[in-house]
């Protein structure tokens, strides 16, 4: 022990990456339990910006562990690219180990993902194309291949096989394809794969057991979620949704720990709301606001470069994922992207259809889809905030916005961010009681 969760909030995008990268100074283990290359975080460190996909942030900092739990799916092109991207910046990589019953994003899962939007047409969920959503079917089928199947010709090739049987029909115009044929030929993946297997032997592990480890010393592990909440196959807003489960009681399961190993769990959340791809989003904002919140928040995705959709903050959601999530506390991104607003919206209701107003999140996907939200107004602040490091330096109107929040959520604010910086992330006075984790000076 102790053992703390971070996941997002909301609908991806908040800035975890930040809070993790902070977090991880006190860890010895930093662990990804779900998601793959679909995720993406920027750390900006000593003015040296670092993208990630697959590889916790953690391994910027010398000597903890970075784990790639179980429950993630990984594409071993993407995490050796990003592994000799570190090697390259100077860093030391051998932290850096991966489960070995992590499953394989193959070129078919990837081409799968295509012929999937592609075939949805108008109706596309807008998916990161990266072979997520099939590579968790497969899994789920037991058509999967895992990571330790790249040490074993035989077995690799048996599985490729079974793997592909199915598959056949919607592959053929694939195979056809000069672009897609060679990296969808079987003697080829097996080839390819086995080399990647090789050069990643020594990062495979039996990564449960290492966290058990780290957590049996007393020391900090970190998990990592990966998406949000309002992502999650099971509680989000299906089938606009990825294909795992981004709420903090999947780390237990991707990580291979109980749920007594875990001690805290906090939820990150943007001052206001983003959502990437299709699917429900009550708050959103089609108007000058809603472009002003994507330029001065520079809301376009790591991984895909999309814009995202831009909206208020929605409190409807954030109680939803407070309660599934468990959350301890909640840390607030971005409250400078707000800076220069006459006045703020925040959602506390929905309206549905047929004028129903709804305090929590409605089940139903006909209510949640025509749902509209219902706004009480904050008077905005125009101080440039970027420099605040307390609390106390904040505008009344940002404490007043941020008390709101915690007040109306019914959780404290443990952080805020107010840049990209590191040294951009306040501790609140107000949430102090919320974290052991909390150092004695501020961060
Ligand atoms: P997939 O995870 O690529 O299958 O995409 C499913 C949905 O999740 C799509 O709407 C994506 O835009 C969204 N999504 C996946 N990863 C992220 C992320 O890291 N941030 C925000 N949205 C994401």
């Amino acid at each position: 022990m102790p053992g703390l969760v971070i996941v997002g909030a909301q609908w991806g995008d908040e800035g975890k990456g930040k809070v993790v990268d902070l977090m991880a100074e006190q860890a010895d283990a930093v662990v990804r339990f779900q998601g793959g290359n679909n995720a993406g975080h920027t750390i900006v460190r000593d003015g040296e910006e670092f993208k990630f996909h697959l590889v916790p942030s953690g391994i910027l900092y010398p000597g903890k562990t970075c784990i790639i739990g179980n429950g993630v799916v990984v594409d071993p092109s993407v995490l050796l690219g990003e592994l000799d991207g570190l090697s390259r910046a100077g860093l030391d990589i051998s932290g850096l180990k991966v489960s070995a019953n992590a499953h394989v994003i193959m070129p078919y899962h990837i081409a799968l993902d295509h012929s999937g939007e592609a075939r949805l047409g108008k109706n596309e969920i807008g998916t990161t194309k990266r072979g997520i959503g099939p590579c968790y079917a497969d899994k789920a089928a037991r058509l999967g291949i895992r990571v330790q199947d790249m040490l074993d010709e035989k077995i690799l090739k048996k599985k490729i096989m079974a793997a592909l049987e199915p598959k056949q029909l919607m592959l053929r115009p694939y195979e056809r394809d000069p672009a897609w044929a060679p990296r969808l030929d079987l003697q080829q993946m097996t080839e390819d794969l086995l080399t990647f297997g090789h050069r990643l032997e020594k990062h495979i592990a039996d990564t449960s057991s290492l966290i058990w480890k780290t957590l049996d010393a007393g020391k900090l592990a970190l998990f990592e979620g990966a998406q949000a909440t309002m992502l999650d196959i099971d509680h989000g807003t299906y089938p606009f949704v990825t294909s795992s489960n981004p709420v903090s009681g999947a780390a237990t399961i991707g990580a291979g720990v109980g749920i007594h190993d875990i001690d805290e769990v906090w939820g990150v959340a943007k001052a206001y709301a983003t959502r990437v791809g299709a699917g429900p989003f009550p708050t959103e904002l089609f108007d000058a606001t809603g472009d002003l919140l994507r330029e001065n928040g520079h809301e376009f995705g790591t991984t895909t470069g999309r814009p995202r959709r831009c909206g208020w903050i929605d409190l409807v959601a954030l109680r939803y994922a407070c309660r599934l999530n468990t959350l301890d506390a909640l840390v607030i991104t971005k409250l400078d992207v707000l800076t220069g607003l006459d006045t703020i919206k925040v959602c506390t209701e929905y309206r549905g259809a047929d004028d129903a107003t709804f305090e929590t999140f409605p089940y139903h996907q006909s209510v949640l889809h025509r749902a509209r939200g219902v706004y009480e107004e904050l008077p905005g602040w125009s101080e440039d905030i970027t420099g605040c490091r307390t609390e106390a330096d904040l505008p009344q109107a940002a404490r007043d916005y941020l008390a709101f929040l915690a007040e109306r959520v019914g959780t404290p604010i443990v952080q805020v961010g107010v840049g990209p910086g590191r040294e951009q992330q306040i501790w609140t006075e107000s949430g102090q009681t919320a974290s052991k984790l909390r150092p004695t000076a501020n961060a």
